[in-house]
């Protein structure tokens, strides 16, 4: 595991659990030895994690959902790691306006009031690393993907101002901006997008899940400790 900075096990918050990257970080950190907690809508089991049912974009779901994570991890909570996010691949003439409403509320929205409810319990402990999700697809202005995008943007400008503000605090916070990874996320991408997507990499080669579970687990590790408002392109851009 990251070498933290005392021998007690810390614990990790992570969204985005049930599925896809979120779960997969949860199940390496569990390998790792850190007590991990997940959220997301539909609770399901995996050993080792403590699942809590939360829709981030719900601000009073999330200040219940943090309430419990103070009671269960007892200052031990060291890590928020909000991967979830959903997207929709649309022309933006075409994209109908709830659609807007969901990817905006869910993908910055929900990485806003989980930061903020996690990182006050950070701040409190003057230690920590949160880590955010964006995407190359912002990067590199992936037509159909404007809305997805737009969100992840918001993401990448918010979390480098909250840095500042956390940073005298002891609490990092950084992004991950992977490549495509195959997850339910991106099943009905077509393959000329992936291709396209992956064409922009500096490592011309589609990212696997563990690949991301590195990239997060390096922001966890000391050696990360004055890495902060930050991007880790996942493939480089
Ligand atoms: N896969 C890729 O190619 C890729 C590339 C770049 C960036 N990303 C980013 O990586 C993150 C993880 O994506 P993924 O590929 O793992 O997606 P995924 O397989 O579709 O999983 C999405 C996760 O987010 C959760 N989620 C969705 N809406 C939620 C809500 N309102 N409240 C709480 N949880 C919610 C889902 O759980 P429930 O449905 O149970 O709530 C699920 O656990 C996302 O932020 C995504 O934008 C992914």
């Amino acid at each position: 595991m990251p070498e933290i900075s005392n021998q007690t096990p810390k614990t990790l918050v992570v969204s985005g659990a049930s599925r896809g990257l979120g779960r997969h970080i949860c199940a390496r950190a569990v390998e790792e030895g850190w007590n991990v907690i997940g959220l997301a809508r539909n609770v399901e089991p995996l050993a080792g994690v403590h699942m809590i049912a939360c829709d981030v974009g719900d601000f009073a779901q999330v200040e219940a959902a943090f309430r419990e994570v103070k009671k269960l991890a007892k200052g031990s909570f060291y890590g928020l790691i909000n991967a979830a996010g959903i997207a929709s691949m649309n022309l933006f003439v075409l994209t109908p306006y709830t659609t807007m409403d969901r990817i905006v509320r869910v993908n910055l929205l929900g990485t806003m009031y989980c930061s903020q409810q996690g990182g006050k319990l950070l701040a409190r402990q003057r230690e920590g690393r949160i880590i955010n999700f964006s995407t190359l697809a912002h990067s590199i202005a992936l037509k159909g993907e404007a809305v997805y995008a737009a969100s992840k943007g918001g993401v990448e400008s918010f979390s480098r101002t909250f840095a500042r503000e956390m940073g005298d605090h002891g609490v990092t916070v950084n992004c991950v901006s992977p490549g495509p990874v195959d997850t339910d996320l991106i099943a009905k991408v077509p393959d000329s997008n992936i291709r396209m997507i992956v064409g922009h990499q500096i490592i011309q080669r589609k990212a696997v899940a563990e690949d991301v579970w590195d990239a997060v687990s390096l922001l966890l590790s000391p050696a990360a400790k004055l890495i902060t408002g930050d991007v880790l392109h996942i493939g480089g851009v």
